[in-house]
């Protein structure tokens, strides 16, 4: 089998009975890729590797499963995998509340200008302390707008509810769950958008939510509001987000994902209101090391003929 990234041991150890290549810590090349791959009964991939048609009939008909060592599974041909007797599989639950944090922390560091004050403090500029200097905007007691309400939202709409937060959301079904249990409000996402103080995205990248956000929603946003994206980067359109942040139309950016990871507009390089993480949602050493072992988990059940935990439904 073939586990297209250096992971942590603790999925590696569950593989140790399997003849298992590893590539290495950097994503693989297509190329590499495909040639790595001939012969594999199973791949282990994350978000960085394309696995479509083409990986799968480079590594040949007994090839069984592939298990993503991510929740989400927009890098794979799903289509292509059911259409040769493939099973996908997933991680999901187990990066929910550390990827809701990293939402979170984005929202309250664009909100107080986190990274601003930090630059300006490492470059030696920060002078004194002012009464009108880095005035940012408050999170606490602020209407949040959740975009996709499944696990992660959900963890995210809880620890708003400890802010003193009101929960609105967008969904594609409702969630009387999180109506009843945080209070949550239902809304189009136009509406959602032009009333929330905070907005942020959790929907996986499907063809109907690639550029949901773009100018024309970004225009229905508040000047004072700040988006988060932690889900995938082609949801929000970057290009007109940039354009959104330099021209004041909403405050501030929280950003762990982009369109071109690992390229980031150049617009947003140079804009201070913005907050730019690298991907590291599911970035905790406990995390990695669940989504590692259910992703090794789901592997190795596949290949014993045995049902993996966490399928992807076609
Ligand atoms: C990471 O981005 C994931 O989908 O798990």
């Amino acid at each position: 089998m073939l586990v297209t990234r250096e992971i942590p041991d603790a999925g590696l150890r569950l593989l140790e009975d399997f003849d298992v290549s590893v590539l290495h810590e950097r994503p693989p090349e297509r190329g590499e890729l495909v040639e790595a791959v001939g012969g594999a009964s199973g791949i282990l991939s994350t978000a960085t590797e394309k696995i479509d048609g083409e990986v799968m009939d480079a590594a040949g008909e007994g090839l069984k499963v592939v298990a993503n060592m991510a929740v989400g599974y927009d890098n794979i041909d799903v289509g292509a995998a059911w259409e040769r007797g493939v099973v996908v599989t997933n991680t999901p639950g187990v990066l929910d509340e550390t990827t809701a944090d990293v939402a979170f922390m984005l929202m309250l560091a664009a909100a107080r200008r986190l990274g601003e004050g930090e630059r300006l403090l490492r470059a030696g500029r920060w002078e004194w302390w002012g009464p009108k200097q880095l005035r940012g905007v408050d999170v606490w007691g602020k209407k949040l707008g959740i975009v996709g309400m499944g696990r992660i939202g959900l963890a995210v709409a809880r620890r708003a509810r400890g802010f003193g937060m009101e929960i609105l959301y967008y969904n594609r079904s409702r969630r009387e769950d999180a109506e009843s249990e945080l209070g949550a409000r239902y809304l189009g996402l136009g509406e959602l958008l032009g009333e929330s103080d905070f907005v942020s995205i959790h929907t996986p990248l499907t063809p109907e939510t690639r550029h949901l956000v773009g100018a024309e929603e970004l225009e229905r946003m508040k000047p004072e509001a700040v988006l988060v994206n932690s889900s995938r980067g082609p949801v929000v359109d970057e290009g007109s987000l940039a354009e959104a942040l330099e021209n004041g139309s909403i405050f501030a950016a929280g950003l762990d994902v982009y369109e071109e990871e690992p390229d980031v507009h150049p617009k947003l390089l140079e804009l201070e209101n913005v907050v730019l993480a690298p991907h590291i949602g599911s970035a905790s050493v406990e995390t990695r090391d669940r989504m590692a072992t259910l992703a090794a988990e789901n592997l190795r059940a596949v290949l014993r003929g045995e049902e993996p935990k966490t399928p992807v439904e076609l």
